[in-house]
């Protein structure tokens, strides 16, 4: 089987996908998601650089796989997210966890998985950190090495932002961390999801320098998390190079060794997906194609609820050079289950292919049972084949848990 990447004309290969494993589905190009992989490994040149990908975009355990192959090792924020990168394969000393509002047995879990790179968000995170660890330490784990970071909160870097620790706060954290014999040695800065303005990092970095030269024994900085894909393919692309040489130069240029981690999530994951769903329904309102198809925002939610847009393109089976306004809508009543709007696409008949672009990141897993509609399959195009990477939920999972 061909590369997505290589063959726009993609009919027929996804005719014999949705044939073989039924519509709506996801579909991963692995060629595709390792060079994207390779492209950000290469962009960033810093001898002493970690990438870790942030598994909230996509936990596909399959996926999650291609990524430690890569080299690469796992962002956590939350422990569902370390449960998953342990599956897949992860060391525990190669996932970090930067998450928010853990109780007390879920960062007892935490470290009893082996966590031991772990930035916190709050003062009060920190002091049930400690306690935890003092306890931890005494009952099972002496001479622990753990590496101890604070999420940065800083409204002019942060924007208004209720993660993270601000630097007012940063003595009494030291203080609250040597009490149990740790140091704080890193800072994590969080830039905010999707950001295409590359100088938004860029122009961050002498400011987070300078409030991390603060953490008396600062050894490692990560950089987030938060790099753009560009959904609409001719707007403004995050510029991997460009940031990956300002990145080094100005690390390079300090005068102690600081380690780097980079996280990215959607970044990495988000080209490499599409989703297909086929037309079930097609009424005209006027000029204007109004366009049923077998998939729902409960599948797909970003687009509609969260105001992002997708790229849709059809694959009509009868060829006509005209293009209409059409809205690409869910099945279900819900006032906002559109795929797309306004949308500019051929006369589409019964059947005809539909393919949502650039799905991988927050696609399926944001999807949920929200409208009843189960979840789609996902299918991994790899080396010339594919082959199922998830099944296709059916009415049971919404009984589910429930007791009757
Ligand atoms: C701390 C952190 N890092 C990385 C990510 C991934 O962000 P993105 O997909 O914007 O790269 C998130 C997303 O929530 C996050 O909270």
């Amino acid at each position: 089987m061909e590369s997505l990447v290589k063959y726009p004309c993609r009919n027929t290969l996804f005719q014999e996908l949705l044939d073989i494993y039924g519509s709506p589905l996801y579909i991963y190009d692995a060629d595709k998601l390792r060079q994207t992989i390779n492209f950000i490994n290469t962009s960033v040149r810093y001898k002493n650089t970690q990438f870790r990908f942030a598994s909230v975009t996509n936990g596909n355990v399959s996926l999650l796989k291609i990524f430690q192959n890569c080299g690469w090792g796992l962002h956590a924020n939350t422990p569902g997210d370390i449960y998953l990168g342990l599956k897949a394969g992860f060391a525990p000393e190669n996932i970090v966890y930067s998450g928010s509002n853990l109780n007390h047995d879920e960062m007892l879990q935490v470290l009893e998985w082996g966590i031991r790179t772990l930035n916190l968000d709050s003062v009060s995170q920190l002091e049930l950190f400690c306690e935890v660890y003092s306890l931890f330490v005494e009952s099972q784990s002496p001479g622990l090495r753990i590496k101890l970071g604070l999420r940065l909160n800083y409204p002019d870097l942060t924007g208004d932002s209720r993660i993270g620790v601000h630097p007012d706060e940063f003595a009494r954290a030291c203080i609250i961390a040597r009490q149990v014999g740790l140091k704080i040695t890193g800072l994590h800065f969080y830039r905010g999801t999707g950001t295409n303005a590359t100088t938004a990092f860029t122009e961050a970095i002498e400011t987070v320098f300078n409030i991390a030269k603060q953490l008396p024994d600062w050894e490692y900085l990560d950089f987030g998390g938060g790099f753009g894909y560009p959904y609409r393919h001719n707007g403004v692309e995050f510029d991997w190079e460009f940031f990956g040489t300002e990145l080094t130069h100005s690390l390079e240029n300090l005068d102690i060794p600081i380690e780097l981690v980079i996280e990215p999530g959607r970044a990495a994951i988000a080209g490499c997906a599409t989703l297909l769903t086929k037309v079930v329904s097609i009424k005209w309102q006027k000029d204007k194609q109004i366009v049923g198809v077998d998939t729902t925002v409960g599948n797909l939610s970003v687009p509609s609820v969260h105001g992002g847009y997708r790229e849709i393109i059809a694959y009509p089976t009868t060829s006509t050079s005209n293009l209409y306004f059409t809205d690409v809508c869910g099945n279900t009543t819900y006032s906002r289950d559109y795929l797309g709007r306004n949308c500019h696409l051929p006369a589409l008949s019964i059947n005809d292919i539909i393919a949502i672009l650039d799905v991988g990141a927050y696609g399926y897993a944001m999807s949920s049972h929200f409208l009843h509609r189960p979840r789609p399959a996902e299918v991994l195009l790899e080396n010339g084949k594919h082959r199922l990477i998830r099944k296709r939920e059916d009415y049971s999972v919404l009984l589910a848990n429930q007791v009757i």
